[in-house]
């Protein structure tokens, strides 16, 4: 725990992972020390329109309300990113330069970027992929979260800001909405398994990713946040495993409850994406470094996200 009062800016709060952040820090907080902003106003409160690529705005808000440390949620993610190279390699990494240089003045204390299995890429070993391994990433989203992961890195050597950073896997959630990711079907599957009974994959059926339920991903967050700076061994970012499926595994599984659902395959280029990327995960860094183990089974996460979409579309 920190020994200060911790007043939290959470960027991009309105995506994801922001939606689900942004409530359990608040409830652990207090809300009026987490302040939430993103692109679009927020029904969460307190909340303010920020544009992240404004470095003065930003630092305006930061000195506004006396912030201590940033979650940085911006990103264009994996899909999107291919089709807007350049609008994506800016945003990714003008964002994280300002909040980095934020670190680096002194202003704020603690910095939370996120990464992705994206920093791998076709040349790196596929199965149970080390912390330290081959990473040639073949996407633009995978190149940024790369050289993001380096500067994060060296602005911890160099200037000692106190810097976190996690390798999401594909993360499953309901109460927010992904954003033009690959691994974005083992969402939109939940959605349409309850609406039509029917699911038109755009990944082929065998195709394995690492994936974690996003409330076992907050709390890895949290978790890695509170560790004693002395644990934060890996100043990169954290490989982190929860579990591994393919899309016929999860149909099987939602099949469990929705006995008629029926998925269809029709590859697209995202294919390409997931192919240059790992199956499955090696974690040890971070269960060694702090502790970190997931709680949720494909089962467990199935029922919580069957039960929570039919809850989100009145069903
Ligand atoms: N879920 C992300 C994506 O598919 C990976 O970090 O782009």
């Amino acid at each position: 725990m920190s020994t200060y009062q911790e007043r939290i800016l959470i960027l991009g709060a309105g995506g994801q992972i922001g939606t689900e952040l942004c409530e359990y820090l608040a409830e652990k907080h207090g809300s009026n020390n987490v302040i939430a902003t993103d692109l679009k106003p927020l029904a969460y409160q307190p909340s303010e329109t920020l544009d992240a690529t404004n470095a003065s705005a930003l630092e305006e808000l930061v000195d506004r309300y006396q912030i201590t440390t940033i979650y940085h949620l911006v990103a264009m993610l994996s899909a999107t990113a291919e089709k807007h190279p350049e609008k994506g390699w800016a945003l990714n990494m003008d964002t994280l330069f300002h909040v980095l240089n934020l670190g680096k003045s002194g202003k704020i204390k603690k910095i939370f970027w996120p990464s992705s299995i994206a920093v791998f890429g076709p040349s790196t070993p596929r199965h149970n992929t080390p912390q330290q391994t081959i990473m040639e990433p073949s996407t633009v989203y995978g190149i940024s979260k790369g050289a993001g992961e380096l500067w994060c890195s060296y602005y911890f050597e160099k200037y000692g800001v106190d810097v976190r950073s996690i390798r999401y896997p594909g993360l499953i959630s309901w109460k927010g909405e992904p954003g033009g990711g690959t691994t974005d079907y083992a969402v939109d599957i939940f959605y349409e398994a309850l609406r039509k009974k029917q699911y038109t994959c755009f990944l082929k059926a065998d195709t394995y990713l690492p994936m974690m339920y996003m409330t076992d991903a907050i709390r890895a967050t949290v978790e890695l946040m509170e560790a004693p700076a002395s644990d934060v061994r890996v100043r990169t970012s954290y490989n982190l495993a929860g579990n591994s499926f393919c899309p016929s595994e999860i149909a099987a599984e939602i099949k469990k409850h929705i006995p008629d659902f029926e998925i269809d395959y029709v590859p697209d280029f995202r294919q390409a994406i997931a192919d240059s990327w790992p199956a499955s995960i090696n974690d040890e860094a971070a269960q060694a470094d702090w502790n970190w183990k997931p709680k949720y089974s494909v089962e467990r996460m199935t029922e919580e996200m069957l039960q929570g979409v039919k809850s989100k579309l009145n069903l």
